[in-house]
């Protein structure tokens, strides 16, 4: 189903239930007031939106993301950016796995992550993040989005009125602790926030837990919590609610951090891998 939404933007959804690829914009060049309502409707609309074949300078990367709302300060500065890539320091971060004297450049370097929403260890999680995909490797290394509005719309009744209201507690261990191999960071950073998220635009209902960095719900035993998080996070995790993004050189994508999770596949370490990222920053988590 195509829907035309201007003379020049088309908007193509990319699953049943998150994704849409907006068609017939040049986003090197400043973008009309009709234009930036149409992206940011389709961003409320479909979670994910998806630009093929851009050039972007960290300028435009940065007029882009201010479309949605203020640009978010990064959680952590980058260490060092290639020859071209340092003017604009500190509102892009690099994710990256090239190597320079054995020090990855960029931030998240190798291999698979589990669904995660960004920075949801902080008091207030940025509303989104932009990637621009400059270098990818030649196989793997997907990224998966899951729409939290479908799983909440789904869950099983009966689990869902236990966790209705309540509030769960999260932490930042970007690493493989829950996997059991000793690999995850320690926590510098926890939150809690309401299980079942409202979004401050949509007025809509989202699952807001997430397997790699929910711990446990507040004033429930982590007996009586995990069975239940278990249940949400394979859920959540079904395969009909999510897009899988496989990157092409010059994608610009942008997701909704209020309303999905995401992942990423594993990617052959030996191959070049390198993404610009920037924020939306938070508005309002309703309680
Ligand atoms: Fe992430």
């Amino acid at each position: 189903m195509n829907v035309m939404t201007t003379s020049k933007l088309e908007v193509v959804p990319l699953s049943k239930h998150i994704g849409a690829e907006l068609r017939g914009l040049d986003l090197s060049q400043p973008l009309s007031e009709a234009d930036v309502a149409a992206i940011n409707k389709a961003w409320l609309d479909h979670i994910v939106i998806l630009f093929r074949g851009q050039r972007l300078s960290q300028e435009d990367q940065l007029r882009l993301t201010a479309y949605f709302g203020e640009v978010g300060a990064l959680g952590r500065p980058p260490k060092y950016f290639p020859p071209g890539f340092n003017k604009l320091l500190p509102k892009i971060m690099m994710i990256s796995n090239i190597r320079e004297n054995g020090e990855p450049i960029g931030a998240l370097p190798d291999g698979e992550m589990m669904f995660h929403h960004d920075m949801i260890h902080h008091d207030l999680p940025h509303n989104g993040t932009m990637l621009y995909s400059l270098e990818i490797p030649t196989y793997g290394g997907d990224t998966l989005f899951a729409s939290g509005y479908a799983a909440y719309d789904t869950f099983d009744p009966a689990l869902k009125a236990k966790l209705e209201g309540k509030k769960a507690r999260h932490h930042y261990n970007y690493g493989s602790t829950q996997k059991g191999d000793g690999k995850g960071t320690e926590a510098f950073a926890q939150s809690c926030h309401p299980v079942f998220r409202t979004h401050d635009q949509s007025g809509r209902k989202s699952t807001y837990v997430n397997r790699l960095m929910t711990t446990g719900i507040e004033g429930m035993s982590d007996q009586e919590a995990q069975p239940l998080l278990d249940a949400l996070f394979d859920h959540t995790e079904k395969p009909e609610f999510i897009y899988r993004h496989q990157w092409k050189v010059g994608d610009v994508l942008l997701w909704d951090n209020r309303c999905s999770t995401h992942a990423r596949d594993d990617f052959p370490a030996d191959q070049r891998r390198l993404m610009l990222r920037t924020t939306v920053a938070g508005t309002v988590i309703p309680t």
